[in-house]
């Protein structure tokens, strides 16, 4: 059956400006070209799910601007129900101004709109909340607007994805109502504090790192590793998902996609280890294309670029 997820989350117009490498600090180069893209976590993570075949709606806010009905109508493009995402009068929609080169990124985010994303806002969506098989969360909202909406679906026994990016320390009673976290590693080291992120070695300390998260909070844990996959632990052992070599054009919204195809896995009832396993493939195939939402691959697409999940290796 076709999985309904829900999103809460951001939407920004993405400011991006590609060039060769980066600049260093007040150095001035020229760059490539300029793009004005729909992005944001939460918008981009909604439209990876939905090209994925799922039923998504996205609860959210933009600005009465014209970027923020840029971001209304692409979501609409893309099969995302967009009822809840709110138009904010007097307030700019969020921006994120990328500096883009194929390997990387740096990013400036004004939040505008997103942040004035209220736990009323989301309490006044909680029908939406309800009603999913999946919640997927981020942070690039305000915290109490994330963590009404994780209450919401904890209370009505909604599965629930906390991506917790960009990167932050967050309250113990806000980890704990979500039913996965998907740190990468530097967002894990926010999580867990310095004493913690330094005992993370090796497999074998990150399986440990990972038992004792999953002992403290009551759930489970993925743990993101850029162009080495994503990993999460089994029985007290690492359970590496790889990710298959690729040529980067654009690793802007390779989490999202990642999160995304996780997400739809997981909504869709699979094990979390094959839905792992396909979420990096996903993830590699959106690395070799431009734009955060324009880079979602479709499940076909996956299927036909890595016909085979690399093997999973085990520590
Ligand atoms: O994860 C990528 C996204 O982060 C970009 O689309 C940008 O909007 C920022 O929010
Ligand atoms: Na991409």
């Amino acid at each position: 059956k076709t999985p309904n997820i829900v999103v809460v989350g951001s939407l920004n117009m993405d400011l991006v400006v590609s060039s060769r490498r980066m600049p260093r600090v007040g150095e001035t180069i020229e760059g490539e070209a300029i793009h004005y893209i729909p992005g944001g976590k939460g918008a981009n993570q909604a439209v990876g799910c939905g090209k994925l075949g799922a039923n998504v709606a996205m609860i959210g806010a933009v600005g009465d601007d014209a970027f923020g009905s840029q971001l209304i109508d692409g979501l609409g493009q893309a099969g995302v129900k967009t009822d809840a995402v709110a138009r904010l009068p007097g307030v700019p929609t969020g921006t994120a101004t990328i500096l883009h080169t194929p390997e990387d990124n740096c990013i400036v985010i004004v939040p505008g709109a997103n942040a004035h994303v209220s736990p009323d806002a989301i309490e006044r969506s909680r029908a939406i909340i309800e009603a999913a098989d999946l919640l997927l969360v981020q942070l690039e909202n305000p915290l109490p607007a994330v963590e009404r909406a994780l209450a919401i679906a904890r209370a009505a026994g909604v599965a629930a994805i906390l991506n917790p990016a960009p990167a932050k320390a967050l309250p113990d009673e806000l980890i704990a109502l979500a039913d996965w976290v998907t740190p990468n590693e530097t967002e894990f080291a926010a999580l867990v504090g310095e004493s913690d992120a330094g005992a993370v070695q090796d497999d074998a300390s990150l399986a440990a790192a990972i038992e004792r998260w999953e002992a403290r909070y009551g759930n489970r844990l993925v743990v993101t590793l850029g162009s080495r996959g994503a990993a999460t632990a089994l029985d007290g052992r690492l359970v590496v998902a790889p990710a298959p070599r690729v040529t980067p054009v654009d690793t802007t919204g390779a989490g999202d996609c990642l999160n995304a195809a996780f997400a739809f896995g997981i909504a869709s009832g699979q094990p979390a280890e094959d839905a792992l396993a396909f979420a990096v493939r996903a993830a590699s195939l959106s690395v070799t294309r431009f734009g955060a939402q324009a880079g979602m691959p479709t499940r076909a697409e996956v299927e036909a670029a890595f016909p085979e999940a690399p093997r999973g290796t085990d520590a």
